[in-house]
């Protein structure tokens, strides 16, 4: 069973990854030891964010702890599952990473590719396994395009769009999302979904265009274009949309075919055909992504699905559309 500590115990934390464990734990692979975080009311908050809120409180058998230094020195912990906010990131990986424990780092991995750099160097020379919790590599709803992209079963890509809508994201340690130089905004912190997933399914883009508006946190509206040979993508990624729900979707135009992802389900509208949906596995995307990882440190498995440097990439493409956006939305070579 692999040891595991959470550090950083917010809101995905307590609503995603906590849950995550108690199912690796059914499974007899992975056991959470212990949590940290420097605020200990967080402890025994039952937190809810714009995807799920958390179901469970921390059970008693789990060591809690305010400083992580103090947490290594007196548990044995093979991983740490690092959500802390996105500008802790980078130095506590390269730390933990110095510490010899093996981490898995939420999205996105850093504020900068700098820092990405950095993260992966502290891997290589650490010998330590890192992984960056890029969640929607792992949805089977989002899988399927990828696997539909690879084999070419409808065809060539035609072009498509990625949206993701969601509510501010307020219920932030200090209302770190809000602030642009904690958070970088939507355009990092929520847009980087789609666009690693762009990037993942279809490839690196040769161009990328975008347009940001500001509300509260600097960029909370990004609509990009990812253009590649013979096709483009829009993603569309929007934290401004107080009181409405969370929704994330897509639709795909190939030559045979038309895929579309909305309300939770994936159908396949192909042309002159019947409509059909595929049967998804459903469970949790953060199990998944929880589960690939702790399997690839028991087993020695490589990482294929998920390297820092595919990571670091999405985060290089991110600083791309800012540019774009800064400069009129003018197209910038990748
Ligand atoms: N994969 C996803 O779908 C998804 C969804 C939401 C958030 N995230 C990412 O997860 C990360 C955390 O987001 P969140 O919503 O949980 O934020 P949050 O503010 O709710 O939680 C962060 C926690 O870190 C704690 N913390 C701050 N500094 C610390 C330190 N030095 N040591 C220990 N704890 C510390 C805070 O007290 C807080 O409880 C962010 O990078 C965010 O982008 C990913």
């Amino acid at each position: 069973m692999i040891k595991v500590a959470i550090v950083g115990f917010g809101g995905i934390a307590q609503a995603a990854h906590m849950p995550g464990y108690v199912e690796l734990e059914k499974e007899g692979k992975a056991k959470l030891v212990a949590v940290c975080d420097v605020d200990p009311t967080r402890f025994d908050a039952k937190l809810e964010i714009n995807l799920a809120s958390a179901t469970d409180t921390l059970p008693d058998t789990v060591k809690r702890y305010t400083d992580w230094q103090e947490m290594l020195d007196n548990e044995e912990i093979d991983m740490v599952d690092l959500c802390v906010p996105t500008f802790l990131h980078a130095d506590l990986t390269v730390a933990l990473l110095e510490r010899g424990v093996n981490v898995l780092c939420e999205k996105p991995m850093s504020l900068s590719s700098t820092d990405c750099r950095r993260m992966c160097e502290a891997a290589k020379n650490s010998g330590k396994q890192l992984m960056i919790g890029q969640c929607i590599r792992f949805c089977d709803h989002y899988t399927y395009l990828k696997e539909a992209v690879a084999d070419g079963r409808f065809g060539k890509v035609k072009g498509g769009i990625f949206r993701r809508l969601s509510t501010p994201p307020v219920w932030g340690w200090e209302n770190w999302f809000m602030d642009y130089d904690r958070s970088h905004g939507c355009v990092l912190d929520l847009h980087i979904h789609d666009v690693d997933f762009a990037q993942y399914a279809f490839g690196l883009p040769m161009t990328v265009s975008c347009t940001t508006a500001d509300i509260t946190s600097g960029r909370d509206i990004a609509h990009s274009t990812l253009h590649y040979n013979d096709f483009a993508l829009t993603v569309i990624g929007d934290w401004s949309q107080e009181g409405l729900p969370f929704t994330a979707e897509y639709r795909i135009a190939f030559e045979k075919a038309t895929v579309d992802y909305s309300n939770d389900k994936v159908t396949v509208y192909p042309r002159g055909g019947e409509a059909f949906s595929p049967e998804l596995d459903n469970t949790s995307f953060y199990v998944k992504e929880i589960r690939y990882f702790v399997d690839s440190l028991e087993t020695g498995a490589e990482n294929t699905k998920n390297k820092p440097e595919s990571a670091a990439a999405s985060v290089g493409l991110i600083e791309a559309l800012c540019t774009s956006a800064d400069n009129d939305g003018q197209p910038v070579t990748i």
